[in-house]
C-alpha cells in the first residue's frame, strides 16, 4: 500500500475528496498518510483531523534552508506528495528526493494561465478578462518551476460570457472533485 502525503494550504475540499476516495473506495492501492500544511488554522487541518490523519505543519526556514522535511517524509514512509493549494515554490532537495512522484493540480489549462502570482481567482479573472470561451484543470508532475512540469491529465469545461471569477471557480472546482482522485489512484497503480 503507497503512502500520500497531501500538501495542502487552504479550505482542503480536494484534500477532502482524496481522502475520501481512499478510504471509502478502500482502495488497497494507496492511503493519505499525512496532510502537511503551511497555514495554521486552515480548513484542511480540520478535515484531516476529522478523518484522523496526521498532519505536519511546516515552517518557512527549515523548507526552504533546511532539508526542507525530506527525512520526516522518508522516516513516515511517503511514496506520492500530492499538492491540493499548496502555494509555496518547491526546494530542489524536495523535487530530487520525489522524482516524478509530486503531482500538482492546476485549475486552468496550463501552459496559460500558470507562474507566480496565478493562483485562486487571479486565474479565473484573468481568463475572464480575455475572453476565452474555455477553461478547465490541470494535473501535472511538479518541477522547481510553478506549473511547469510534464502534463498527466486535463479537462475542459466552457466559460459562460454571464461568468463571475466565482461562478467559474465553482464550474473548475467540480471539475477538480470529479478527476484528482481517480488521476492519482491511476498513477500510482499504473493503470490507465
Ligand atoms: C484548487 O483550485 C487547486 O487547483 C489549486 O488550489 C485550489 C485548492 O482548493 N491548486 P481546495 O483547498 O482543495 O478547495
Amino acid at each position: 500500500m503507497k503512502k500520500i502525503a497531501v500538501f495542502a494550504s487552504g479550505s482542503g475540499s480536494n484534500a477532502d475528496k482524496i481522502i475520501n476516495h481512499f478510504s471509502k473506495n478502500n482502495s488497497a492501492a494507496a492511503e493519505v498518510a499525512l496532510v502537511v500544511c503551511n497555514k495554521p488554522g486552515a480548513g484542511v487541518l480540520k478535515i484531516a483531523e476529522d478523518n484522523n490523519i496526521p498532519t505536519l505543519l511546516i515552517e518557512k526556514e527549515k523548507f526552504f534552508r533546511g532539508d526542507a522535511y525530506v527525512d520526516d517524509l522518508r522516516k513516515m514512509g511517503v511514496d506520492f506528495i500530492i499538492l491540493a493549494g499548496f502555494l509555496w515554490k518547491l526546494p530542489d532537495a524536495l523535487i530530487k528526493a520525489f522524482q516524478k512522484k509530486i503531482i500538482n493540480i492546476h485549475p486552468a489549462l496550463l501552459p496559460d494561465y500558470g507562474g507566480k502570482g496565478m493562483y485562486g481567482r487571479f486565474v479565473h479573472e484573468a481568463v475572464i478578462a480575455n475572453n476565452e470561451t474555455e477553461s478547465g484543470i490541470t494535473i501535472h508532475y511538479a518541477d522547481e518551476h510553478y506549473d511547469n512540469g510534464d502534463i498527466i491529465f486535463q479537462a475542459r469545461c466552457p466559460v459562460l460570457t454571464n461568468d463571475t471569477a466565482d461562478t467559474l471557480a465553482a464550474r473548475i472546482q467540480k471539475l477538480e472533485h470529479e478527476h484528482f482522485p481517480a488521476v492519482i489512484e491511476r498513477l500510482i497503480t499504473g493503470r490507465s
